[in-house]
């Protein structure tokens, strides 16, 4: 019997991967969006690469009536929730619609796992170690006071799914702490899709190349790192959605060590600002206009995973070269702008 995943943000950036990853891994994936922070993009895309028309509900996750029907319709094995809104910036000015989405989504998510029994797989961010003693960070690296809202519903959440593995027999829980996500799909039919000016550094860079920014702002040259900007950890997305196939074979095999497990999902190599961008510019052959600019409030000097527990753990390991992954970002950039 097929395993069923309710992919929660199914039609976003990270959620359409997952769930080519997933269906191309024998899963059947049900894709709930409510498309309230982008449009069919990617879910056409995704149907495109299976090559199936995918059960869609578009639906709020806050509604728990309708959160309700959709366990109660299906039998649900495992949800992936990662219906979330994610601007760091808007989640400062706005911490309300923040907690209320962020937060009430998951809750939901939570109550029907308790009362239909189900395996829930929850998006964290690395952005719960905030500024980081030690590096690379490790799963047990401590979580440090959140800076924004955003990063607050991601402590938060996850404190949610500990308490509730802990109480309610019959649920199990992942999160996942994702380092920098980035790239698109090889065949170029999924991808990123930021509305308006994109907040993260690669959508800036493919923008920039193609001609709908003037220039990219690096921001801040004067950290303590080799070259003065900021290092993070790359994450190809593909890679990345490998990984949530790998958790989910772990829940639904049972082969979990505890009830509630916690694993960095990142590279564990470096890169800074400048390297990401003399990377692209070299493997797409580009020229990139780019000036140094003040920092951007709220950005940690350095930080990067040890990937070792997923390797070892999930028997998962990222594979795909940031030349790969800067490629195939340049790639949908190039088709979003009808140019090949
Ligand atoms: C940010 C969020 C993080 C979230 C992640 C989602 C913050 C503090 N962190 O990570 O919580 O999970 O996005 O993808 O906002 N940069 C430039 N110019 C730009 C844009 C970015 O120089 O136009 C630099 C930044 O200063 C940073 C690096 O590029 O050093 C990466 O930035 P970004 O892509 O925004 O990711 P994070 O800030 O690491």
């Amino acid at each position: 019997m097929k395993k069923t995943v309710l992919v929660s943000g199914g039609a976003g950036f990270i959620g359409s991967h997952v769930t080519v990853e997933l269906i191309q891994s024998g899963y059947d994936v049900i894709i709930a969006d409510d498309f309230s922070n982008c449009d069919r993009t990617n879910y056409n895309g995704v149907c495109q690469i299976t090559g199936r028309q995918l059960p869609l509900v578009e639906m709020d996750f806050c509604d728990i009536a309708a959160v309700r029907k959709l366990f109660i319709d299906n039998k649900i094995d495992a949800v992936i929730h990662f219906a979330a809104f994610k601007a760091v910036g808007e989640s400062v000015s706005d911490p309300l619609k923040y907690y209320t989405n962020n937060l009430g989504s998951f809750l939901n998510v939570l109550q029907m796992a308790r009362e239909q029994g189900c395996n829930v797989l929850f998006s964290s961010s690395a952005t719960v170690y905030g500024e980081p003693e030690e590096l690379p960070v490790t799963e047990n690296s401590p979580r440090q006071p959140a800076t924004s809202a955003y990063g607050n519903t991601k402590q938060m959440c996850e404190d949610f799914l500990r308490d509730c593995v802990a109480a309610y027999p019959g649920v199990r829980g992942i999160a996942l702490r994702y380092f920098n996500p980035i790239g698109a799909h090889p065949s170029a039919l999924i991808g990123e899709l930021p509305r308006g000016v994109p907040n993260n550094l690669v959508p800036f860079i493919t923008q920039t190349a193609i001609g709908k920014r003037e220039c990219l702002s690096i921001f801040g040259n004067d950290y303590p790192t080799e070259d003065g900007t900021c290092k993070r950890d790359y994450i190809d997305i593909v890679d990345l959605a490998k990984a949530h196939v790998c958790a989910v074979a772990r829940m639904l095999d049972d082969r979990m060590e505890q009830p509630y497990e916690i694993f960095n999902i990142g590279t564990g190599r470096p890169l800074s600002v400048l390297e990401l961008v003399n990377a692209f510019e070299k493997v797409n052959g580009i020229k990139l206009n780019w000036k140094f600019a003040p920092r951007r409030a709220g950005d940690v000097v350095a930080i990067w995973a040890d990937p070792s527990l997923a390797n070892e753990k999930l028997g998962w390991k990222a594979e795909r070269s940031t030349e790969e992954t800067l490629a195939a970002a340049w790639a949908w950039e190039k088709r979003l702008a009808g140019k090949q």
